[in-house]
């Protein structure tokens, strides 16, 4: 006889996403990351967190962790993310996270982390020297998602491995513990114009905060002349926009200038070409700079009010917190009693 295969996860459908507090945010992280985080309020509960436990995986900053923790929240509500409809808080403030963090380490196998590309790259070749906590990062990440049982989680390309890493966790916890169904195993959310922004000045390139040019990105922050100077000085070619997508075969900084706008704009690549194709770029890269910066200005504009106010933005990430707990806190008390930990 063949078993029946275990129940599924029949709970309430949830998202859980979040980005690490480290060095300013730029375009990558608005239309990879934010721009999504908002989209999805409409048709999920939403829970967004800033991931300070992560962040001390790159080595300690203590002087400097709790301000850039509070942009990067400032950042989610800036660009739309309602702090009352949604949850945003910092992880730090729900201890449950490090807590099932540590009975995930039980379940996770040496194998499968040491197959985790970003660690090997972030690593090189001195796996040795690493901190355990950069090893252990995606196992932390698994503990994020499924203390809140989500569902769905809404990351870049470079974060899929993670998400089946959280997967095979969540399986076979669900089966050594003989709690079939107890965790979903969370899908992520990649698709869409804006996963992948390049560089300004290298089509092969990610936009990236670690880049020493300045030039090769844009900033949250940066204001229209900025903005202008640096579409303006972007590589192109000599060639005319294509009139189809065919046409951006071969030219990587020319189709990741039509991505941004596209997915600025909200708009299909096609569409773009059907408004831009046959143009040259002193028609279209102005158009663009307009666009971004129409767009980024009052983004900008809502985080400096945020930056200033820290006393109202403590609140938020209070309630936040509070709000999370009561969700994480039942979840890891049936961890607790079905690892068979002793409870008074
Ligand atoms: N590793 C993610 C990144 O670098 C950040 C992250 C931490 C995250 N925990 C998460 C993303 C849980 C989604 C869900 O982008």
């Amino acid at each position: 006889m063949i078993d029946a295969p275990p129940p599924a996860y029949a709970g309430p459908q949830r998202v859980f996403s979040g980005m690490q507090p480290t060095n300013g945010l730029h375009l990558g992280n608005y239309l990879g990351a934010l721009q999504k985080f908002v989209a999805l309020q409409t048709k999920y509960e939403c829970i967004y967190c800033v991931v300070d436990l992560h962040a001390i995986t790159a080595g300690p900053d203590p002087n400097e962790l709790a301000a850039k923790t509070r942009e990067v929240a400032a950042a989610y509500i800036a660009a739309g993310v309602d702090p009352a409809r949604s949850i945003i808080f910092v992880q730090s403030a729900v201890r449950e996270h490090s807590e099932l963090a540590w009975v995930f380490n039980c379940i996770a196998r040496m194998g499968w982390l040491e197959r985790m590309t970003q660690f090997k790259d972030k690593a090189g070749k001195h796996t040795e020297r690493m901190s355990v906590g950069l090893f252990d990062y995606p196992v932390l990440q698994a503990a994020d998602i499924l203390l809140y049982k989500a569902t769905h989680v809404p990351v870049g390309e470079d974060q899929k491995q993670h998400l089946e890493l959280s997967r095979d966790i969540a399986q076979k916890f669900n089966n050594d513990y003989q709690a079939p169904g107890f965790f979903p195993l969370p899908e992520p959310l990649i698709q869409g114009p804006g996963a992948r922004i390049m560089s300004l000045r290298e089509g092969a390139k990610k936009m990236s905060k670690s880049d020493p040019s300045d030039m090769t990105r844009i900033n949250l922050t940066d204001d229209t002349d900025a903005i202008m100077n640096k579409i303006k000085k972007a590589t192109t070619d000599p060639l005319p926009l294509p009139e189809s997508q065919e046409g951006l075969a071969g030219r990587a900084e020319v189709e990741n200038l039509v991505g941004i706008y596209a997915a600025m704009s909200e708009r299909s690549i096609d569409a773009v070409l059907r408004e831009f194709g046959g143009k040259g770029f002193g028609v279209f890269k102005p158009a663009l700079a307009e666009l971004l910066a129409a767009k980024l200005a009052p983004i900008a504009a809502e985080m400096r009010r945020l930056n200033a106010d820290p006393g109202a933005l403590d609140a938020i990430l209070r309630d936040g917190a509070e709000r999370a707990r009561a969700i994480a806190a039942p979840i890891m008390a049936e961890v607790r009693g079905r690892v068979g930990f002793w409870e008074a």
